[in-house]
């Protein structure tokens, strides 16, 4: 089961004038534990005023950069980015969970195979983790990106991107999308809306010879891109998402139900494997699997509780669940009985749940 970590800071880059890329080193032996696949994510936690608050941040280093990397963008008014904006510094202790997620296809050193990356803003960190790393071990595939962001000055590694075009000339291509500079070309001008995309896929990206398509940004962006891809002829099957928000729309909480809560038919018994160990609890049925646990004591991993991380994954194994929300887990993993513990209800009166498999 994943557990916090010390990680020493390294590190303090600003790569823009609110972002910061964060180089962290882990403490203690545990290196390997932080060994990731490109385009997973940390999940920190720190206490704000006495108030334990977790956030996740994709990795933006490859596989083959030798470090840990992180890259964090400032949210007006937000509390862990704005620190870690201002006041985080080399020499602080981070904690974090190992790294988790899945947005990454399996790479294959024979493959030659066609990529397209979709980025807004903050966006970018998992899909420049993927590009870089494809690059490198996959050198048959090619890999285009496009980037959206409002402003020139508003591009998260921008010289890095164009190292990169140097570095793999005719293999990687970038095409930046500005909200408000106007460039040369129009289409490059707005926002990535699905008829902008439709406009992409006549002159400039070979949508046909597309293998696979990541996608990570604002919901309204990813949405409009999906539905642009599926109408060129994609499968869902090779489209992957990773969504940042946390403030996310479907984000329903039950209604508590106030008469007869605690009556035998609002009650489920949930036994709740974690770290090798069952303990059985007895909970409402307006109570979330997650909440129920860490109600009774059980160390259960969590970070947004917002169905858009997956940390606080779960499978069941008996009994059954409704899953109000879900920006995270795969149709497969569904299908196998996964679900968000923190979006998940009892439905039946006996639940059986396991967090570690
Ligand atoms: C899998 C995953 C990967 C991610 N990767 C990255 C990444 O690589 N880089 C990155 O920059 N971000 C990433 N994020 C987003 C990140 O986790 C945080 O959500 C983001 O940094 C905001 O956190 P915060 O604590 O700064 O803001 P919060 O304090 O959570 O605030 C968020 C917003 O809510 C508003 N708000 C806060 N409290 C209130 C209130 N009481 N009433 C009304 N409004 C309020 C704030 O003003 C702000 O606009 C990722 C998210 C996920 C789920
Ligand atoms: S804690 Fe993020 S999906 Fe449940």
């Amino acid at each position: 089961m994943a557990r916090f970590h010390e990680l020493t800071v390294k590190e303090v880059r600003k790569t823009i004038r609110d972002a910061v890329v964060v180089t962290l080193e882990p403490t203690n032996g545990a290196a390997e534990d932080f060994d990731f696949t490109q385009g997973q994510y940390l999940t920190f936690r720190r206490d704000f005023d006495g108030e334990e608050l977790r956030r996740s941040y994709s990795i933006c280093a490859g596989k083959d950069d030798g470090i840990l990397q992180v890259g964090i963008k400032r949210v007006d008014g937000g509390a862990f980015s704005t620190w870690a904006n201002e006041d985080l510094k080399p020499g602080d202790t981070l904690e974090a969970m190992p790294p988790m997620g899945g947005f990454y296809t399996p790479l294959d050193p024979g493959a030659a195979r066609q990529y397209l990356g979709f980025a807004g803003g903050s966006g970018i960190t998992p899909v420049l983790s993927i590009l870089k790393t494809t690059l490198e071990r996959e050198p048959l595939s090619t890999f285009t990106l496009v980037y959206a962001n409002k402003a020139v000055n508003s591009i998260m590694f921008r010289e890095e991107l164009e190292d990169l075009k140097n570095t793999y000339m005719g293999r990687f291509n970038v095409v930046h999308i500005l909200e408000s500079d106007a460039q040369e070309i129009d289409l490059f001008t707005g926002l990535v809306t699905e008829e902008k995309c439709a406009e992409l896929f006549k002159g400039w990206i070979d949508i046909e010879h597309v293998d696979t398509a990541f996608i990570c940004g604002p919901e309204p962006m990813m949405l409009g891109i999906a539905a642009a891809l599926r109408s060129a002829g994609m499968d869902d099957s090779q489209i992957k998402f990773e969504l940042f928000a946390s403030a996310q729309p479907g984000r329903l909480k039950r209604k508590a139900e106030s008469k007869g809560a605690s009556a035998t038919g609002n009650q489920a018994s949930a036994a709740i494997t974690l770290d090798g160990s069952t303990q059985t609890v007895t909970m409402g049925k307006d109570v979330t699997i997650l909440d129920a646990a860490l109600d009774n004591a059980m160390d259960a991993p969590f970070a947004c509780k917002a169905g858009v991380c997956s940390t606080c994954r779960c499978r069941v194994l008996e009994g059954e669940v409704d899953m109000v929300a879900n920006h995270a887990l795969e149709d497969y993993e569904v299908e196998k009985g996964y679900v968000l513990s923190c979006q998940s209800f009892p439905v039946t009166d006996r639940v059986v749940v396991d967090f570690d498999q």
